[in-house]
């Protein structure tokens, strides 16, 4: 199914050097095919390039932009149990997740195909005094120009496609590093882009080791980076990008309420609960990590979500029954187990899981973890849920907020003003009343606060962020 080789893309073109990157099926942990490793002129070209690029893509006409987009909606579609398989194998997703994700790649493009004939601008009244009678202001956004974008392993289509194709609707070349760990994704992706007649230099993407990627988060060339991956990273990348914009998407130990009357059956609560928490094996930035449940229902839900946890079959991702797959490789279960450890050792209670085989660790509940130890502070990034009861909605809010991520938080609540009070107080990009923090549509507005990163994604945001605002100020006389 996997070609035995694929490509990098420098300036729209593949290039077929001869040394090479392995992938590595997450589940057998046999390398199952080879990208091609860029250089560090490989790197130099993609930007010298994607600067050439910068005038044709800024002039490429919006409806040209558009019909780019399209094609890469129809190709992803006519491709979409390939892409699936691809996941599958380079990510250790379960199929169904892997569905979920090819289905999620084809609506980022069709709202960036739709946001990219939209970009209206404004009509201002200058008039504010007497010197100023008779001007008149009109804006509209331009592209920034050439972009560096750099994706994670966890969603190597659409994290990519969030960077890409907002990318092609602003009118910004790009050059994009996926992850090491996933590359052949975004390598199909590249094929589909090189068959459309985007200007020469509009895309590249490229595969560097650590050692020649520096160029694309230093050089001033570049007029944005935007990074997904993981908060010591993300700061480190801005404090390197000098004068460019720079858009984190970091992670996140995510929070969910489960309310007195939470608005819905525990049942219903407790299955979206497992769903955001244990999905592709809890490696989202928004999985579920902590649930604050109320102290009058605490037990009833503590069984439910160990039902569900146990209910999950484990195994090989390409399997159609598989729900729980490995986690990206045996180091990150490992550490994840040793937090688990470490947490059991601070007083915590393992409800059901903590065991380990290999990459694929169990679903993991456990409850009295204290706020401090890794498995709560940090990011798990596995399928790992911690509970714990509350009976002050207020301490509950406070405990939320504690410590340095914000990404998204969940509340069930059928109370309104307690979801008011939620969005008002929590320090979070989104709050998500009647769901889980999981809960994500591509077009909504994506991000983090403190910790958990910079700026937001979400097709029409990314855009906002890849332009800038040029104005033109008339001033008008009276006609002669
Ligand atoms: C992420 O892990 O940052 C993205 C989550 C999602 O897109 O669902």
């Amino acid at each position: 199914m996997l070609a035995e080789r694929y490509p990098y893309y420098v300036a729209n073109r593949p290039r077929w050097p001869n040394t090479d990157l392995p992938v590595v099926d997450k589940y057998s942990g046999e390398v199952v095919t080879r990208v091609a490793l860029s250089d560090a002129a490989a790197v130099e070209e993609a930007i010298a390039a994607a600067v050439r690029a910068a005038g044709p893509m800024r002039r490429l006409p919006a409806h040209a932009r558009q019909a780019v987009l399209e094609h890469c909606v129809r190709r992803f579609q006519e491709r979409a149990e390939e892409l699936a398989l691809v996941l599958c194998i380079e990510a250790g997703k379960p199929l169904r997740d892997a569905r979920g994700e090819v289905t999620r790649l084809i609506e980022t493009f069709k709202a960036a195909a739709e946001e990219a004939v939209r970009g209206g601008g404004e009509v201002l009244n200058l008039e504010v005094s007497a010197r100023a009678e008779g001007y008149r202001g009109f804006t509209r956004r331009v592209p920034v120009g050439p972009v560096s974008l750099i994706t994670p392993f966890n969603f190597p289509l659409n994290l990519v496609a969030h960077k890409v194709a907002p990318a092609i609707a602003a009118g910004c070349p790009f050059i994009l590093k996926p992850s090491d760990r996933t590359p052949v994704s975004a390598m199909i992706l590249a094929e589909v882009l090189a068959e459309t007649n985007l200007p020469e230099g509009a895309f590249s993407v490229v595969t560097p080791t650590l050692k020649d990627i520096g160029p694309l988060i230093e050089d001033e060339r570049l007029k944005l980076l935007s990074f997904t991956g993981s908060e010591k990273v993300g700061w480190d990348l801005k404090a390197r990008a000098g004068r460019k914009k720079v858009v984190l998407e970091l992670g996140g130990n995510a929070a969910c309420v489960v309310d007195r009357e939470p608005g819905a059956p525990l049942e219903v609560v407790a299955d979206r609960v497992a769903l955001g928490a244990f999905f592709q094996s809890g490696q989202s930035c928004i999985s579920v990590q902590r649930v604050l449940v109320h102290a009058s229902h605490y037990e009833a839900f503590k069984a439910l979500i160990v039902e569900r946890a146990r209910a999950l079959r484990s195994g090989n991702p390409r399997d159609e029954a598989t729900t729980l797959g490995p986690m990206i490789d045996e180091p990150a279960a490992k550490r994840l187990e040793g937090w688990i450890q470490d947490a059991v050792g601070r007083g915590a209670r393992v409800l059901t899981g903590g065991g380990r085989k290999g990459a694929l660790l169990e679903a993991t509940v456990l409850e009295g973890v204290p706020e401090d130890a890794p498995l709560s502070a940090e990011e798990a990034f596995g399928p790992v849920v911690l509970l714990q009861p509350f009976t002050s909605f207020t301490e509950a809010m406070a405990q939320v907020n504690a410590g340095r991520y914000g990404l998204q938080a969940g509340l069930f609540t059928n109370d309104l003003s307690r979801a008011m009070h939620a969005w008002d107080e929590l320090e979070v990009g989104g709050v998500v009343v009647g769901d889980v923090p999981s809960f994500r549509v591509d077009t909504m507005p994506y991000g983090g606060v403190k910790g958990s990163g910079l700026g937001r994604e979400g097709v029409k945001y990314a855009i906002e962020d890849m332009t800038e605002l040029r104005l033109l100020v008339l001033r008008q006389r009276a006609p002669q």
